[in-house]
């Protein structure tokens, strides 16, 4: 790996546990006043801020330190994971896209997805001919139909998941939050400091420690909508031949629009994303480090979670909807440069992704695509034989290029 890589990533990760801690806590006298700004750059909601602060938050992971929610999620990286990093050392590292969790060397099977635009997930649900709409994970698992808002729900899981930040229990996670840096605030937002006198009182606060979560993932600082695409739909900016080239195939040839939704306006830019699910036919990552727990493993996606469900409906839509994944957003989706793609991580490159969605049933490709890793319920429209030129595939990556927050007219544009 790069050396400047691994240094800047080193130091990420020390800010992670170290450094972004330590100015959470200086801020915090700032807090109780006015100003609520943390990092300079936008003002969040003591709510936000609370979100914030226990995102990234490494003292929240048992061992303690290895780990904190944008380790996993690192806004960087567009909020989301890496394709590798060391295993030895002080923090979780990752392997073939899929996220080490606190306990060395244990990994859960998924790639994480971005957790920016996710909170625009709406609650989970089934619509017409045995199809689902929303919830968060690759799976839709989390529903929100409990607290109404899928990224509150979603954000429970992780502290307490042995492939991720490993406490035992919620009540393991709110003793930590229960020490001064956090008390003020939290008093504060909540309105009475956190309780774990009975079950009640854990369950109503572990519960407000996703709804705070949530609240930070919604927040202007996590969804800006600074990219170069939302400028040129402010008309600040124009985009390059090239880029304008992708875009055209994104909304026509190349029929990405079908899934991840284009359509919007400078005020109600678009999300890249129906929050619908499909099986793409992606192969297996046979790297996924899970494999060596569980050799056997196939992802089963959003059929595996319906399987289980105590909804009767829902079971018997099961079958229907086995290896199907939900449309990721694909905002950031080129921002970092040591990631994967898919939920397994089995894509290395953009360039790879809409070669697949390009060939992947064009008889001149046979062999060169390994055979779906869940081959029913295959989606056979909208992909697979595109016939796109290199070119043209060359210009929808450009066109994502677009899709990174922080542009600025003052940043260089991509070469055309
Ligand atoms: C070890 C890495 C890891 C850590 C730590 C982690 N996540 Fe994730 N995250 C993942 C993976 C993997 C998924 C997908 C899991 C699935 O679909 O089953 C995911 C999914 C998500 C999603 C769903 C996005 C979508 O579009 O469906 C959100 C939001 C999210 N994580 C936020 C968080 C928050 C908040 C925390 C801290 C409380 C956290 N994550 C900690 C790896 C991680
Ligand atoms: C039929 C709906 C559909 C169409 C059409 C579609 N996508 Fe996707 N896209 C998805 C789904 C679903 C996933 C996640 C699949 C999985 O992981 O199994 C995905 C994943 C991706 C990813 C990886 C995102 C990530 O976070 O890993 C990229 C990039 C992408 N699509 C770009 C495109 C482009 C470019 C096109 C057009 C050439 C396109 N998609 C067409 C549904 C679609």
């Amino acid at each position: 790996m790069n050396k400047n890589l691994v240094s800047a990533i080193a130091l990420s990760m020390t800010c992670l546990a170290m450094a972004c801690q330590k100015s959470v806590i200086q801020e915090l006298p700032e807090i109780s006043s006015s100003s609520l700004n943390i990092t300079g750059q936008s003002n969040l909601t003591p709510k936000e801020l609370l979100g914030k602060m226990i995102y990234f938050d490494a003292n929240l992971s048992e061992p303690v330190g290895r780990q904190a929610c944008a380790s996993c999620h690192l806004p960087d990286n567009g909020y989301s994971g890496f394709a590798s990093l060391p295993l030895v050392g002080q923090f979780s590292g990752a392997v073939a896209g899929i996220g080490e969790g606190a306990f060395p060397g244990r990994f859960g099977n998924r790639r994480a997805p971005s957790a920016a635009y996710a909170s625009f997930s709406p609650t989970f649900k089934m619509i017409e001919d045995n199809e689902f709409k929303g919830g968060l994970f690759w799976d839709g698992r989390a529903t929100g139909l409990r607290l109404g808002i899928p990224a509150a729900e979603q954000a429970l899981g992780p502290f307490v998941s042995y492939a991720e930040q490993n406490h035992p229990s919620p009540v393991a996670v709110l003793y930590k939050l229960n020490s001064p840096e956090y008390q003020e605030l939290w008093q504060q937002v909540w309105g009475s400091p956190i309780s774990t006198s009975n079950q009640q009182q854990i369950d109503l606060n572990y519960d407000r420690v996703g709804l705070s979560i949530a609240a930070y993932e919604a927040s202007r600082e996590v969804n800006p909508f600074t990219s170069k695409y939302d400028a040129y739909l402010r008309k600040q900016t124009d985009l390059t031949t090239q880029e304008k080239e992708g875009l055209a195939i994104f909304n026509n040839d190349g029929k990405c629009f079908r899934c991840h939704l284009s359509e919007g306006t400078a005020v109600n830019p678009p999300l890249f994303t129906d929050f619908q699910y499909y099986n793409l036919g992606i192969p297996k990552n046979p790297q996924n480090p899970y494999y060596a727990v569980n050799a056997a493993f196939v992802d089963k996606g959003l059929g595996g979670f319906l399987q289980t469900s105590t909804n009767a409906a829902w079971r018997s839509a099961a079958k229907n909807n086995m290896g199907k994944f939900k449309t990721p957003t694909l905002r950031n989706i080129a921002k970092g440069n040591n990631k994967r793609f898919m939920h397994n991580g089995a894509f290395t490159s953009l360039e790879q992704v809409v070669d697949f969605y390009n060939t992947r049933d064009d008889s001149k490709s046979r062999g060169r695509w390994p055979k779906p890793e869940y081959d029913d319920n295959l989606q056979k429209g909208w992909l697979g034989n595109l016939k796109l030129t290199a070119k043209q595939q060359a210009a929808v990556v450009a066109f994502m290029k677009t899709l990174n927050d922080g542009w600025s007219n003052n940043a260089s544009a991509p070469v055309n």
